[in-house]
């Protein structure tokens, strides 16, 4: 088979790691992909739905994966479905459980879906009595897509008018959400549906915050790890009252999630509760989950696309994986680029690209989140070893990255209530 997977980043170059292993695979296009990917890849520059539709038809594509949220937003699996091609993303209207936090906040609302009590401000001035409402420490987000960056916990006033001058600067009309703050430890599961039946994969936790011990701005992720037993214990009650009336309503009301569906859980010590859902694999989730997986990802998307996900019994290799992000000086805020990147040994780790592009002789940093690194182990301590070790071996000006991913304690902190 011939696979064409959309997206740039980390995670879609793990995706097309995980096809590579499928044996029904025969070739696989990454587009736009980036000159990391290329390396490996076959990476194609498309420039509009018709041009992907017109590639995959020339091109003899059996199959299109789209691994993020903004062409999911822009319409593109509902073209490519009209153009009778065979795609694995939800449809625009069912993306809207990512790209629009009211549509998402709205569902689980309707559907007693446990999450944080919010209200809706199309000014700062309504936001301001919102979060005079809720009292300290307050969320507030960004209604629209903001590539995780879109997030503030407030803790005083100055802290409020800080982010509202910064969320109404970005998001024009959009409108921000202000949440009851919730505090717990999190997760992130995945279901892989066809709309109607669910499977879900091993836990995984993504490190969102840009310093150590959770501190600092949130990021789009700077680590995770796989799997994460402690939420095991949740597994039940996540899918019976958070992912099952999630999928079903969805259907019921006439736009069924088919993919594969994020949820982003808060495990409270009144339950599991949802931060958010998107509509694809989490980055940098995806890089530790997916070289776990042992069940073929042709099958997977088959499933998918056939409504057959019931005859799916997902298998994992045994040990754990830490994936590591290496980002720019200055991320998220105004990452600090086109610095050449060296690699001075062979690693341990699987390497995932996301922003690098081509410079005169090696590759350059070119975003935020640069490299991510992922190392499998018995246990979590021997890979966190595998990839702080290579993460030496790799080297650009201004590489940061986390110290601590894979030590949080997952607990309830004492004195937290
Ligand atoms: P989101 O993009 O909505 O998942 O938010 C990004 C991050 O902000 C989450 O992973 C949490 O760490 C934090 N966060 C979001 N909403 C809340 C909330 N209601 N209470 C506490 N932390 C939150
Ligand atoms: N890891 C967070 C996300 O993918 O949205």
């Amino acid at each position: 088979m011939n696979i064409l997977i959309i997206g740039s980043g980390g995670r879609e170059h793990a995706i097309a790691d995980a096809f590579a292993r499928s044996p029904k695979v025969k070739k696989i296009i990454v587009s736009p992909g980036n000159d990391g990917i290329g390396g490996i890849y076959e990476c194609v520059k498309l420039c509009s739905h018709r041009d992907i539709a017109d590639y995959c038809e020339t091109s003899r594509i059996d199959l299109v994966f789209v691994g993020n949220e903004q062409p999911v937003e822009d319409g593109l699996t509902d073209f490519l479905r009209e153009r009778g091609l065979r795609v694995v993303g939800p449809s625009q209207a069912a993306g809207r459980i990512e790209t629009s936090k009211a549509f998402a906040k709205d569902l689980m609302q309707r559907h007693n879906v446990p999450s944080a009590r919010y209200g809706k401000a199309n000014s700062a001035d309504e936001a301001r009595s919102l979060i005079a409402e809720f009292g300290y420490p307050v969320v507030i987000k960004a209604d629209g897509l903001s590539a995780g960056k879109g997030v503030y916990i407030l803790e005083d006033s100055t802290a409020m008018e800080d982010a509202l001058g910064a969320l109404y600067s970005k998001t024009d009309k959009e409108g921000v959400i202000v949440e009851e703050f919730l505090s717990g430890w999190e997760l992130s599961l995945f279901a892989i549906t066809d709309g109607t039946d669910f499977c879900t994969t091993v836990f995984s936790q993504d490190h969102k915050q840009l310093y150590d011990n959770d501190m600092g701005p949130n990021t789009g992720g700077m680590g995770a790890v796989a799997p994460l037993e402690e939420g095991e214990a949740y597994r039940e009650q996540i899918e019976l009252e958070i992912i099952k009336p999630v999928i079903d309503a969805m259907r019921e009301e006439a736009y069924p999630f088919c993919g594969v569906l994020y949820c982003g859980l808060m495990i409270t010590r009144e339950g599991p509760k949802v931060l958010e859902f998107n509509c694809r694999w989490g980055d940098p989730e995806a890089e530790a989950v997916l070289p776990l997986l042992k069940t073929d990802m042709v099958e997977i998307c088959e499933a998918i696309i056939e409504g057959k996900i019931s005859e799916i019994r997902l298998e994992w290799k045994p040990g754990c994986s830490v994936t590591l992000v290496l980002a720019s000086r200055g991320y998220p805020a105004k990452p600090d680029t086109g610095y050449p990147i060296r690699i001075s040994d062979p690693l341990e780790s699987i390497i995932s690209y996301a922003g690098v592009k081509a410079g005169s002789d090696c590759l350059v940093n070119n975003g935020g989140r640069v490299i991510m690194l992922t190392a499998l182990g018995k246990d979590l301590m021997e890979a966190r070893k595998i990839v702080y070790t290579d993460a030496q071996k790799i080297d650009f000006d201004g590489k940061y990255y986390r110290g601590d991913i894979g030590l949080r304690s997952n607990t309830f902190s004492i004195g937290l209530e």
